[in-house]
């Protein structure tokens, strides 16, 4: 007999289904969250079981017997092509154990807040550029013209890429994120391409940093060290690799979810633009309320034990980063979205939480914070110009596909 053997195993357990992916409402989601969670703290999602309490959605986040899942994406895509999972360098996010901390105790203080705020005034002229097109407007489809160029440009002013490359990044960053498309039998070839094209690039300017050593992302990288060890030459490319597919799509969208939430509370808007240092606040608030990324995956490295369930070595668990962001354990009224809500004294959810927690956390809420007072202000008495389309519930980094917004310009 095992200590284990008191805890009940997770399939004889009577649980409510939870289908969330098939729902994308955030009003009919919470409403279905709140009735299967009367019945039990687990639910049976599609792809296996789902947490939605805070407490244990942070629990499991924070336990390293649970694996993130990222990790078995190539082999769950039934892409068979062996020279497709040969190629592929594990990322960071697919890294457990002390392999993950070493890596990330390398990499961290390259992406702390400080190298972040150095980008502000950057993104500051990024954001009234893209304004600058379309202001006289006074109506644009939000998504295509702010959203999707604002991150590219700020991550090679990161890497310390030329700015007029862009177009490059652009190109490797649409084709590597095909990787969240779940259609990598069609894709991989794709990612492939951008990825040995993106390796080729960062090779020639990892020996170019070497020689010649610039205030940029990749010249910490290179000089990073503790104790007498340095990241590989192959880390150095894979790190690449992740601030691009960890760095772009996620800020788009975030940005687009907190506008499209913005546009049905305009009072809001006003108190931002009136009030732009609530901007920090008003990112929690926004991230907390409409997250980009809702949940992430994990499973079960080993037969694991929590609450008294027994969990099998590789059952799949979803944490519901979004539906946790609601919980009334933590904030007081939490279907009501206020800027000037005080802080609930435990974090939004939508960074993550544990080991694999966002590294670009400060990158991104640095974004967001300089471009969302400058659009409030600018881009005054923001409403609905049209029907927002939504990405389809399922999809990793989730948010508007289309949104039509109308304003009053403002110079
Ligand atoms: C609003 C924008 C963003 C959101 C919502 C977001 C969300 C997340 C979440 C939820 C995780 C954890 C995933 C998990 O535990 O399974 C994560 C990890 C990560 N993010 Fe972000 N992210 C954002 C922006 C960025 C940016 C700008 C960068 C790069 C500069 C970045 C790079 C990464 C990396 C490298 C990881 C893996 C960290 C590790 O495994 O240790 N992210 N992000």
């Amino acid at each position: 007999m095992t200590g284990m053997s008191a805890a009940i195993p997770v399939h004889e357990l009577d649980l409510p289904p939870l289908d969330l992916d098939s729902n994308p409402d955030p009003e009919a989601r919470a409403r279905l969250i709140t009735a299967a969670r009367e019945q039990h703290w687990l639910a049976k999602g599609l792809f296996g079981y789902t947490v939605t309490a805070y407490d244990d959605v942070v629990a499991i986040l924070r336990d390293k017997r649970w694996f993130s899942a990222a990790s078995l994406a190539i082999e769950m895509s039934g892409v068979s092509d062996p020279e497709f999972g040969r190629n592929r360098r594990p990322s960071i996010l697919g890294l457990e154990g002390e392999d993950h901390t070493r890596l990330r105790r390398l990499v961290a203080p390259a992406f702390s807040p400080r190298a972040a705020d150095h980008l502000r005034p950057y993104m500051r002229e990024v954001v009234n550029g893209l304004v600058d097109d379309v202001v006289e407007q006074g109506e644009c489809e939000f998504v295509g013209a702010i959203c999707e160029p604002y991150p590219i440009p700020i991550i090679c002013e990161l890497l310390g890429a030329p700015k007029d490359d862009w177009r490059l990044f652009s190109k490797w960053a649409g084709d590597l994120l095909k990787i969240f498309n779940f259609n990598l039998g069609e894709d991989y070839r794709l990612v492939m391409q951008a990825s040995r094209e993106l390796d080729a690039y960062s090779s020639t300017m990892i020996e170019q940093r070497r020689s010649q050593p610039a205030d940029d992302l990749l010249t910490a990288l290179i000089a990073a060290e503790e104790a007498g060890d340095r990241l590989s030459h192959d880390e150095l490319l894979s790190m690449v690799n992740a601030v691009i597919v960890g760095g772009t799509d996620t800020t788009r969208n975030q940005l687009a979810c907190c506008v499209a939430l913005f546009a049905s509370h305009p009072e809001q808007w006003r108190l931002l633009a009136e009030q732009p240092e609530l901007a920090p606040r008003a990112v929690e608030e926004t991230m907390r309320y409409l997250g980009a990324i809702r949940g992430t995956a994990r499973f079960a490295s080993e037969d694991l034990e929590y609450r008294g369930v027994l969990f099998p070595k590789g059952t799949f668990i979803a944490a519901g980063t979004a539906v946790a962001n609601r919980d009334p354990s933590v904030w007081d009224e939490p279907h009501r979205f206020d800027i000037t809500r005080e802080p609930a004294g435990q974090p939004q959810l939508t960074f993550g939480a544990g080991i694999h927690y966002c590294l670009g956390a400060s990158l991104a809420r640095a974004e967001l914070q300089e471009a969302l007072p400058i659009l409030a202000q600018r881009m005054p008495n923001l409403a609905l110009a049209g029907e927002v389309t939504w990405k389809p519930a399922g999809v990793a980094i989730w948010g508007p596909e289309r949104l039509p917004i109308s304003f009053t310009g403002h110079q």
